[in-house]
């Protein structure tokens, strides 16, 4: 027997990278998440073949994994407009995408409708009638399905329940809502969809959806439509992950473990597809299987490897956080073992802290590993979902698209006819807003202009006033910054998303943007921090395009 044991993950040298590259972070292996699709897809089709695997782009949105799994044919389950940027640029076709997520922003809905995707999940009849609207608006015609409350039909009441209620259409007025929708001029009713919850540990609540969900379609058959898609959301399970339950948060406080296998894919595909395929044998028209799994597809691709910073009595504090790697210990729990083991070592009880000044910040509680050392390294299973994607929420979505635009971009725009007229208008907004400004603090929201465009920062400086600039990219801040400097121009120039500034109250006498706020879904958010930073009596200048004189 070898003395120590290295963790093997996907025939890969996690040990090497450690050495390569700062910890804490991530590795996926192509290899597995093309095998969890395979195998997924293999289990169901087995009973019914008519599946569609919609794969929740808010688990893991790597670009890479978005580009794989566009070409083993999934298709998206979306959440919004930086998300349908991320599908389309990944390759995706707009037929394969799907929205969903209740109550979307009006601008991301939009987009999707303008963009023609395949299908807008609605969770409201008053979220119906928008879709209705904004569709007649754009003149054109889309696609929907309801989302279904699947209610718990146990003697005692589900206590989750509660919380489930706030996602969905109640199953009595799922059948009324449909006729209602059949009378719709921009939305054509598709089907039927629902989402019993996640890290599910056996297939039983699946099958009873499956369930519900053919009766309504049989119901909706019975009034003359069709129900050409059922949808029964995520929930297949991760077999590595540790589902937690409120027994198993007590017992692990005494450092007792409780064993909870969960069910294989097969045994979903088996159990759900059988149940799907026998009870889809009363309609006129079968629908299409569609299935939304994340975890199952993406969790066990992906480790972070993370270093342990300091000991304290049991307190193993390591540098990777619940930052990036948000579950909460009271939903589940991932696996965490040392990249190398000795055959002889005895097992200790640790509790494994994130590094942040948050008590919450806690990865594990007496979880068993052998003696452990300052510098040692830990590998964090299940890292591939629900980790950096979620962590790296839409605000870096944004930062991406913009550090990507940057990087693209050669040269811009400084010579052009245009940005010499767009500079005179600038100037000219200035002198009328803001003079006299010697003396006066600025505040630039982005700084893409700084790099390829009218450069205007320099002119307020020039003017006398002290000058402050933020941009969400690091790429453009970057560039901004080697710019200010060769010309040694003094500017206080921040990374920041618009709608957190990270300047005090009262800090500015003047705010200038242009052409940025519209690119928020929520360009609210930024218009308060501007009114926040701005002192009483001070002025902003907010500039959006002009429909008009483009
Ligand atoms: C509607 C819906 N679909 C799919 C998923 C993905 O679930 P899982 O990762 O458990 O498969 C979720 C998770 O919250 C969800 O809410």
């Amino acid at each position: 027997m070898p003395e120590q044991a290295e963790f093997s993950f996907a025939g890969l040298d996690v040990e090497r990278f450690a050495g390569r590259v700062d910890t804490p972070f991530f590795l996926f292996s192509t290899r597995i998440l093309k095998e969890n699709y395979g195998r997924l897809r293999h289990a169901y089709t087995e009973q019914y073949t008519d599946i569609r695997i919609d794969y929740p782009v808010k688990t893991n949105r790597e670009l890479a994994v978005l580009q794989i799994l566009c070409s083993l044919g999934a298709s998206l389950d979306i959440a919004g407009e930086h998300e349908l940027q991320l599908a389309l640029e990944a390759g995706f076709p707009v037929q394969r995408l799907t929205l969903d997520r209740p109550h979307t922003a009006q601008q991301g809905l939009e987009a999707c409708i303008r963009a023609g995707i395949h299908a807008f999940i609605v969770d409201s009849p008053q979220e119906l009638e928008r879709l209705e609207d904004i569709a007649a608006k754009l003149e054109t015609e889309v696609q929907a399905c309801l989302r279904v409350q699947v209610g718990s039909r146990g003697i005692f009441p589900n206590p989750v329940q509660r919380y489930l209620a706030k996602f969905g259409i109640p199953r009595s007025r799922i059948v009324p809502l449909w006729q209602q929708g059949q009378r719709l001029e921009h939305v054509r009713l598709i089907g039927l969809t629902t989402h019993v919850g996640s890290q599910l540990l056996t297939p039983k609540t699946q099958v009873r959806a499956v369930e519900e969900l053919v009766e309504l379609a049989a119901a909706i058959e019975r009034t003359g439509g069709t129900v050409a898609e059922i949808n029964l959301g995520g929930g297949i399970p991760s077999p590595t992950f540790r589902r937690q339950t409120l027994v198993g948060l007590l017992l692990a406080q005494v450092g007792l473990r409780r064993r909870q296998t969960p069910a294989n894919v097969a045994e979903f595909g088996r159990q759900v597809g059988t149940a799907f395929a026998a009870a889809v044998g009363s309609l006129t028209h079968p629908p299409t299987l569609v299935l939304q799994p994340g975890r199952a597809i993406a969790s066990t691709m992906g480790v972070c490897v993370t270093r342990v910073r300091a000991i304290k009595g049991q307190w193993v504090i390591v540098d990777a956080s619940q930052t990036s790697l948000p579950e909460s210990l009271f939903f589940g729990e991932r696996a965490i073992l040392p990249l190398r083991q000795s055959a002889v070592a005895r097992l200790r009880r640790w509790h494994v802290s994130g590094p942040t000044l948050n008590t919450g910040d806690v990865l594990a509680v007496n979880c068993s590993l052998p003696p452990l050392e300052v510098g040692d390294l830990l590998v964090i299973r299940d890292a591939g979902a629900y980790s950096l994607s979620v962590d790296r929420c839409e605000s870096d979505a944004m930062q991406e698209h913009w550090d990507r635009a940057a990087l693209r971009m050669k040269g811009g725009f400084r010579g052009a006819p245009s940005t010499a007229y767009y500079r005179r208008r600038e100037i000219a907004l200035f002198r009328r807003y803001f003079s006299p400004m010697a003396g006066k603090r600025l505040l630039k929201l982005d700084l893409w202009n700084e790099v390829h465009n009218t450069n205007i920062l320099p002119f307020a400086h020039a003017q006398g006033m002290r000058v402050a600039g933020v941009d969400i990219s690091s790429v453009v801040l970057e560039q901004a910054r080697a710019r200010f400097e060769a010309a040694g121009i003094d500017a206080d120039l921040r990374q920041s998303d618009i709608r957190a500034l990270s300047f005090p109250d009262n800090r500015f006498d003047c705010v200038y943007s242009m052409g940025t706020v519209e690119h928020l879904p929520n360009p609210g958010a930024a218009i308060s921090e501007v009114f926040r930073v701005l002192k009483p009596g001070g002025v902003a200048v907010i500039g959006v395009p002009n429909a008009h004189d483009p």
